[in-house]
């Protein structure tokens, strides 16, 4: 028996350190790494202060454009610009930094920054696809590739993570994060920091990350895009900032505030939480830069009457780069110059921009992004197109397989393949696809045809379906969402399927032929009917640019599926939001619709599939679950908890083991579950393989009103099992006195996913 060791323990990483300038100070121009930051600052007028903190776009919002005009280059020359977004291009950039350092009077490097959220070129599944991974080893690796792409395009700097949890998917922005849960969205936030980032911002394949959007966005309010959240300060610190705690941990280089407002107050002009939680209590000492004129939206959001209002706040607050609005270019100079105080926060602000630049080695070498021959030879690679591929297949979840009618043999027979999604490449590049091509997708149609000689396509039109279907002996349904349905911007009130959607697929089931419906979109989907009709069913989300191989190769049997869904997927759109770690209530659920209890009584009491969910071409059972010590003091030590898991199918696969734990009871009502470990496991057929997760105090604490994190007495129920709904091993542990936490216990997960498997 194998072990499979998890070390979840609380160790605290130094926060990224990017203050502290070294003592000598004899540069007169900014050109080495060992430039002193406060020489420097005492060089530059207002103006040149404020321009630091000036983030203006490149070129027309839509279309790149890298070649600024006249105008443009003379504000870059009177020194008014601290960085451009929505550009890209090593020699384009080249030339642009070349202005900045050689035409400008201080020759301060500029920072050149795009959202590069799942890919630059080569494009991997999205984000909440990665998530499906279970595997922070995978995101970080696809944040790796996507950085050494962009960085060979002259970019330092991507707008990713985005980390915002989110449990209501009529959210449109739920594709761009890893789902409803603080523990698996925490991993994911870390790996995809460590995985932009490299070993250190200094390298040239290396980006800063932009964690975002720092706040509570993913809580707006009926999961109406810029809606305001309200939410509790323990809903805030339990659910929505563990993710971002734990890229503060890892390291982020920078963050973006959230558009929307918290409590309130917009988190653009929030001290609260940008000064006091995040650089106050957190200690974190980088970047943070505004969401596009999220600035000037302080007016709109009625807490500025003034641009130069909405100046002071946000620069009060922390917010040390103004995304495009332009507010603190025009306002910021005379604020300064008329107060002290403002002045010292400008100073604050700069000085942040340029440490950051110093560690990007742009002092010492600000061309060291623009090697054109690097970047003509590292697009799209071999390598990065086999990882685009192999994470794809992992991204895959398999929702339902009566009858095991997946895998399909290689000799199926006629295949109807239907649908328009089908053949549809642009969607599978999904929101935000930086530089990625339509023509490098190869899709679900170009990659079965490859590989099976009787394929019949019908894109779409019931009558043409049914005949396909009627001389096919197997379907394959694709259906869904395009890719314009999530993103920014692109929330829906009713998640259901289109109608012609649903007509396909009465039309075909009616065949009664053996249907696999491809379940494509970047967000959980109410479809009951295709639960029903349908005998198997695959989440294949937006799989970038190997979608269809993916596809292919688990439809065949050559990847048996293990991804898990990261969110829940609800029966109807009026069930949503509907996480997993609800609070019991005091009329628990259940099925009697006798019973008052927490239901609704038009739907069954269950979502559609569960948080963790996903199935497998072989079987796992699991033995009891064993603790190496029955209690634990509040005030530190951890405690082991194993479970031995086998696999009694036919087929190698892999297991997401997830370990779920409750507070029965508690000073304040505790979530029914709440995950505190994961780990994906391949185990061949017939072996048993032990899998560890080490637990610490810390792993329990809750969030007391006033009091802060606590870890209180008594007893803690332990679950394992393969879904947040298929608990297969239970044990019990007891916490020994009374402590303060130290952090958020779903924030720990960062250090869970660097452990190895012992054997
Ligand atoms: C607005 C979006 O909210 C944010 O996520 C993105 O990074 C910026 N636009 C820049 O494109």
């Amino acid at each position: 028996m194998k072990a499979i060791r998890t070390t979840l323990a609380a160790c605290l990483v130094a926060l990224s350190s990017l203050a502290g300038s070294p003592a000598d100070s004899q540069l007169p121009r900014a050109e080495s790494s060992r430039v002193d930051i406060d020489a420097l600052l005492v060089r530059m007028t207002t103006s040149e202060k404020v321009g630091q903190l000036v983030q203006r776009m490149g070129g027309r919002q839509r279309a790149l454009n890298s070649r600024l005009g006249p105008e443009e280059l003379e504000k870059v020359r009177r020194g008014e610009v601290g960085s451009y977004l929505h550009v890209a291009g090593a020699e384009p950039l080249r030339e642009l930094q070349r202005a900045a350092i050689e035409e400008s009077r201080l020759g301060i490097p500029l920072l050149f920054a795009m959202d590069v959220v799942h890919g630059y070129r080569t494009i991997f599944p999205v984000p909440l696809a990665l998530a499906a991974t279970w595997d922070p080893a995978d995101a970080e690796s696809a944040a790796r590739v996507a950085a050494r792409e962009a960085s060979a395009a002259g970019l330092h700097w991507t707008f990713a993570p985005m980390v915002d949890v989110a449990r209501d998917p009529r959210w449109g922005r739920i594709v761009e994060g890893s789902g409803e849960d603080p523990f698996l969205g925490a991993a994911m936030a870390a790996a995809q920091v460590r995985g932009f980032q490299g070993s250190g911002l200094a390298d040239a394949d290396t980006i800063m990350a932009g964690t975002k959007h720092f706040g509570a966005y993913g809580a707006a309010e009926g999961g109406r895009d810029y809606a305001g959240a309200d939410v509790s300060e323990r809903t805030l610190r339990e659910t929505y900032l563990p993710p971002f705690e734990a890229a503060a941990r890892a390291g982020t280089a920078s963050y973006m505030t959230a558009f929307n407002t918290l409590n309130g107050v917009p988190t653009t002009g929030n001290q609260a939480v940008l000064r006091d939680l995040l650089r106050g209590e957190w200690g974190y000492r980088g970047v943070m830069v505004s969401d596009w004129r999220s600035i000037e939206e302080l007016m709109a959001h009625g807490v500025a009457d003034t641009r130069a209002e909405a100046a002071g706040l946000a620069l009060e607050a922390g917010v040390d780069m103004d995304m495009v609005s332009d507010v603190y270019a025009e306002e910021l100079g005379a604020l300064a110059d008329a107060d002290p105080a403002v002045m010292r926060r400008l100073d604050e602000a700069v000085r942040r921009i340029l440490l950051v630049k110093r560690d990007l080695g742009l002092f010492d070498d600000p061309y060291k992004y623009h090697d054109t021959a690097r970047e003509a030879s590292i697009m799209l690679a071999s390598d990065h197109r086999v990882e685009a591929r192999r994470i794809a297949e992992r991204s895959i979840v398999m929702l339902k397989n009566e009858g095991n009618v997946l895998p399909m043999a290689r000799e199926a027979g006629r295949i109807a393949l239907i649908g328009a999604l089908a053949d549809n490449a642009f969607t599978q590049l999904g929101s935000w696809r930086a530089r990625g091509q339509e023509e490098d997708v190869v899709t679900l149609r170009t990659a079965l045809e490859a590989v099976h000689a009787n394929v019949t396509y019908v894109p779409e039109g019931a009558d043409a379906a049914i005949a396909a279907a009627r001389g096919a002996d197997i379907i394959v349904l694709a259906l869904g969402e395009d890719f314009d349905r999530t993103g920014e911007a692109r929330s829906f009130a009713g998640l259901e399927l289109p109608d012609a959607q649903n007509e396909l697929l009465a039309a075909v089931a009616s065949t009664g032929k053996p249907l696999v419906v491809l379940l494509m979109g970047g967000r959980p989907l109410p479809v009951p009917n295709v639960h029903e009709h349908a005998d198997a069913v695959l989440a294949t989300w937006f799989l970038g640019v190997e979608a269809g191989p993916a596809i292919v190769r688990t439809l065949f049997g050559d990847n048996n599926p293990a991804g898990r869904l990261p969110a829940t997927f609800p029966r109807a759109t009026g069930q949503v939001p509907f996480a997993y770690d609800q609070l019991p209530s005091g009329r628990p659920a259940s099925e009697d619709l006798a019973t008052d209890t927490v239901r609704y009584r038009d739907l069954p009491i269950t979502p559609l599939y569960a948080f963790g969910h996903g199935l497998s071409y072989t079987t796992f059972s699991y033995g009891p679950l064993s603790l190496d010590q029955s209690t634990i003091p509040a005030g530190g030590g951890s405690v082991t908890v194993s479970v031995p898991v086998t696999n009694t199918g036919k087929w190698r696969g892999e297991e997401v083991v997830q370990l779920y734990v409750r507070d029965p009871v508690a000073s304040v009502s505790r979530p029914v579950k709440q995950l505190r470990g994961f780990r994906r496991v391949m185990i061949e057929p017939g072996e048993t393989r032990l899998v560890e997760f080490t637990l610490t105090a810390g792993h329990f604490a809750l969030w007391s009103q006033g009091e802060g994190w606590q870890i209180e007495p008594g007893s803690i129920q332990l679950m394992a099992g393969g879904a947040s709904d298929a608990i297969s091993a239970q044990g019990e542990l007891t916490i020994i006195g009374r402590a303060h936490g130290a952090a958020s216990p779903a924030s720990i997960a960062v250090e869970s996913s660097d452990e190895g498997v012992a054997s």
